[in-house]
């Protein structure tokens, strides 16, 4: 059972860390699709926007409330998100609230105060986070039922759009369990093989949306695509420690090649069609595992 004051700091740290992946989510959805599905594109356009809302207010109440460690981790926003934004919103036209962006990179982190008279907000949050996270997934669904029949063409991957929707999923699972006062229920395996399926399939993205000139860039991301499945193969068979210690090397080396991918995308460096905000979202969520694997090897 989470204390009042625990349950307001992890649940602004969870809404911050995947209410942008879900608005980016939504933002790539908006943009991948062609004009005969002006439809769709209007749902993901009108939910990003309402988990852009959502953001701005929690942004607010995290304000001093966040632990430390989740500021310096870098998973809320990096040194490149605004930047990775103004360029993406300019080549895709598509709007993004760079201001969101920018109370972010201003966040503070908690001195040791109480939060817990915040629980009636964030409890508010949280209820509010479901509804939307819950409109996202069916629409993520939609969109992947429609594409198997050929009923619809996306220029996004069937195994990105199942990827993006089992993150959703994720997010959902957490929110109801902090909403009964408690951590989700995930063995070890099953939170590490989450994240390493995650960090798996984003090498193989990077490796598909590579131009065939950037054979370099393609190997290293096919490379590291093999030791994610490894470690995902291995979780049973592997002691705690050691599965903990491999998934953290694995996750540097991603974090390493998708700070340098997402530095090469901004530069206009990388042959590609992938754009640099797509590169930021990625490493963002390599931060956050890292940051999970540092709890666990406490
Ligand atoms: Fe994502
Ligand atoms: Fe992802």
């Amino acid at each position: 059972m989470l204390s009042r004051n625990e349950y307001v700091r992890l649940s602004l740290e969870i809404n911050l860390f995947f209410q942008r992946i879900m608005k980016e989510h939504l933002f790539f959805i908006e943009t991948s699709l062609p004009p005969a599905a002006a439809n769709l594109m209007l749902d993901a356009r009108r939910l990003k926007e309402s988990f852009e809302e959502l953001l701005h207010e929690t942004v607010f109440y995290a304000n001093g409330v966040i632990s430390n460690e989740t500021i310096k981790a870098e998973e809320i926003v990096t040194p490149y998100t605004l930047q990775a934004e103004e360029i993406t919103a300019r080549l895709t036209g598509a709007m993004i609230n760079t201001a969101i962006t920018e109370s972010e990179l201003a966040l503070t982190g908690n001195d040791g105060e109480d939060n817990s008279c915040l629980f009636e907000v964030v409890n508010s949050i949280n209820e509010r986070a479901i509804n939307l996270v819950s409109s996202t997934i069916a629409l993520k669904r939609e969109i992947i039922r429609d594409q198997r029949i050929c009923d619809l063409f996306i220029f996004l991957y069937p195994l990105l759009m199942e990827h993006i929707t089992r993150e959703a999923v994720y997010f959902l699972e957490t929110l109801e369990a902090l909403q009964e006062s408690r951590l989700p229920r995930r063995s070890l395996c099953d939170e590490l093989n989450f994240w390493n399926t995650i960090m798996g399939e984003h090498a193989e993205f990077i490796d598909g949306l590579l131009d065939p000139t950037e054979k370099a860039l393609k190997e290293t991301a096919a490379k590291l695509a093999d030791k994610f499945e490894q470690l995902v193969e291995g979780c049973k068979n592997t002691s705690e420690k050691r599965i903990v210690e491999e998934s953290t090397k694995t996750t540097k080396q991603v974090q390493e090649y998708k700070t340098a991918a997402t530095n090469g995308l901004i530069q206009c460096q990388i042959r590609s069609i992938i754009v640099p905000l797509l590169g930021d979202h990625v490493l963002r969520e390599a931060n956050h595992f890292l940051r999970i694997l540092m709890m666990l090897s406490c």
